[in-house]
């Protein structure tokens, strides 16, 4: 039975009718794919946080797509199924443009896509300060996608955001737009001239079209491109919350999280975070819902490894510093231990973990859908797990579990143990040497968190053919059960490849 099929009937006996896909990760778990293949099932599918700093990628028929706006539902039936981007998501007009039109040339049709009149949006100057702030920061840099996310959610709670529906309304437009840009101009004045107009006229900046030597952002201009934008969607801007609403617990209803749970604003290793909560909560949230809407939370979870872009924590990181500075280095030619890194080596059955974790990255292909960078690879965290799983779901899918099928030893840590100098976390002190089950996400707790591993051996076949739990290797089905009794979670569903249905469904 195909998959689709299979989910269809476990969601209808169970009575579910609306499903939230959350990452309990850093982002990158390959929901994209558990996305899509739930989204043959659903009605309406929304998104409801972060923005083009997402990337899901979606095979289908050996044809690669990467979205960064749009839901991963557009792709299944173009004319029943309803796409929302909802109120919580940092809207890019020139991104969502750029997707129609991938869609246009693929000749996909996105008749029943709607974009919420509430959302925010990503303006140039946020792009602009993203960059600048980023560029110019060493220690402690977050190493974003540089989308301009976290100034527009700041000007979000600051209350100088622009809405979409202030693309429907010129002079509102206007109105707003002066007053926000009023007060970035002494923003920019922080930084150095040359620096502000080369960044203006990066690729991200259209190449110098916003720039205005002493304004820095031409109001025109921004007037000008963006109502040449809003054409492409003005049709599609709605009231989305409302109708979540009206169609909660009657139609079938996907949400599709965007981020994880640990880049969490709210909840994540803060401040090596997004801008927005991607935990459950925050999910409903950016759709317009009550969390008691959702009926079946499902937690994804990349195993039995997983990655990290950017900086911040990452204690099972393979190669741990020397892979985190090799990663982000901005260096095409990168080097490392003085010299340029011998590919030829790296196996995934390397005992030096620097060299393994470049095996892994490459069987994985880990490397970012939205910025290209290689991602940071570390072995399978149960103490996070743990952790995420009480903001986000219990229930968990397990994904890209191919990847380490030649693997002879896998390594899950299952525990930490605390090396930094004694912390207060709460009602809690931590005292160097102490065991830790359950990541504190305090980082300067979790930066000072080395890992207690258990080892299992590998089950060293192919397991992409396999669809029936039953048929999976017993070593495998070992770890998956080690994994459910350590970090307290039920794995409903386990990802044996890229396609829609290389998929087991418990
Ligand atoms: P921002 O969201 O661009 O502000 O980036 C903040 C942090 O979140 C950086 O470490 C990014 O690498 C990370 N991040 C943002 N979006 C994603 C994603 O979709 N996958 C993985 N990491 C992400
Ligand atoms: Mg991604």
């Amino acid at each position: 039975m195909k998959a689709s099929k299979q989910i269809e009937n476990l969601l209808e006996v169970k009575g579910r009718k609306t499903v939230a896909v959350v990452d309990l990760q850093w982002g990158d778990v390959g929901k994209g794919k558990i996305v899509d293949m739930l989204a043959g099932w659903a009605d309406i599918i929304a998104r409801g946080t972060g923005g083009a700093n997402a990337g899901h990628t979606i095979e289908i028929s050996r044809k690669t797509y990467v979205f960064h706006l749009i839901p991963a539902g557009i792709l299944w039936d173009e004319y029943s199924k309803m796409n929302i981007i909802g109120n919580g998501v940092a809207l890019d007009p020139r991104i969502l443009s750029d997707e129609l039109e991938l869609l246009r040339a693929n000749g996909k049709s996105y008749n029943n896509l709607l974009i919420a009149y509430n959302a925010h949006l990503v303006l140039p100057q946020h792009i602009a300060l993203d960059r600048l702030r980023e560029n110019g920061a060493g220690v402690g840099k977050i190493g974003t996608t540089g989308r301009g996310i976290g100034p527009v959610y700041e000007d979000h709670v600051a209350r100088l955001g622009l809405t979409a529906n202030d693309l429907l309304n010129v002079d509102s437009f206007i109105r707003k737009l002066r007053r926000n840009l009023s007060e970035k101009i002494s923003r920019f004045a922080r930084f150095d001239p040359d620096h502000v107009r080369e960044v203006m006229f990066s690729d991200a900046l259209e190449g110098g079209i916003y720039y205005d030597p002493k304004e820095i952002i031409s109001v025109d201009a921004v007037i000008n491109r963006y109502g040449q934008f809003a054409k492409n969607f003005s049709e599609m801007i709605w009231d989305t919350d409302a109708l979540l609403q009206r169609n909660a617990g009657i139609k079938n209803i996907l949400l599709e999280g965007a981020q994880g749970v640990l880049l969490s604003v709210d909840y994540g290793t803060y401040p090596f975070v997004t801008s927005s909560d991607c935990s459950l909560a925050g999910l409903a949230k950016g759709v317009g819902l009550r969390t008691d809407s959702i009926d079946y939370p499902l937690g994804i979870a990349k195993a039995f490894y997983m990655t990290r872009v950017g900086g911040g924590p990452f204690p099972t990181e393979m190669g741990g510093q020397a892979s985190e500075d090799w990663c982000n280095s901005a260096d095409a030619n990168k080097v490392h231990e003085g010299k340029k890194y011998p590919f030829a080596l790296a196996s995934i059955q390397s005992s030096d973990p620097f060299l393994q974790g470049i095996a892994i990255r490459k069987a994985g292909n880990e490397y970012g859908a939205t910025t290209g960078r290689p991602r940071r690879v570390g072995w399978f965290d149960l103490p996070l797990l743990r952790y995420a799983t009480k903001f986000g779901s219990k229930r968990i899918a397990l994904t890209k579990l191919d990847v380490l099928s030649e693997c002879e030893t896998i390594k899950i840590c299952h525990a930490y143990s605390y090396v930094g100098p004694t912390r207060r976390v709460a009602e809690k002190t931590i005292l160097g040497g102490e065991r830790v089950d359950e990541a504190m996400v305090y980082t300067d707790v979790i930066g000072h968190c080395v890992p207690r591993y258990a080892e299992f051996s590998g089950w060293q076949c192919d397991i992409s053919g396999i669809r029936k739990y039953s048929d999976l290797p017993k070593k495998l089905i070992n770890i998956v059960n080690y994994i459910e009794g350590i970090a307290n979670v039920i794995v409903d569903m386990i990802s044996v490849g890229p396609d829609r249905e290389q998929i087991i469904i418990r």
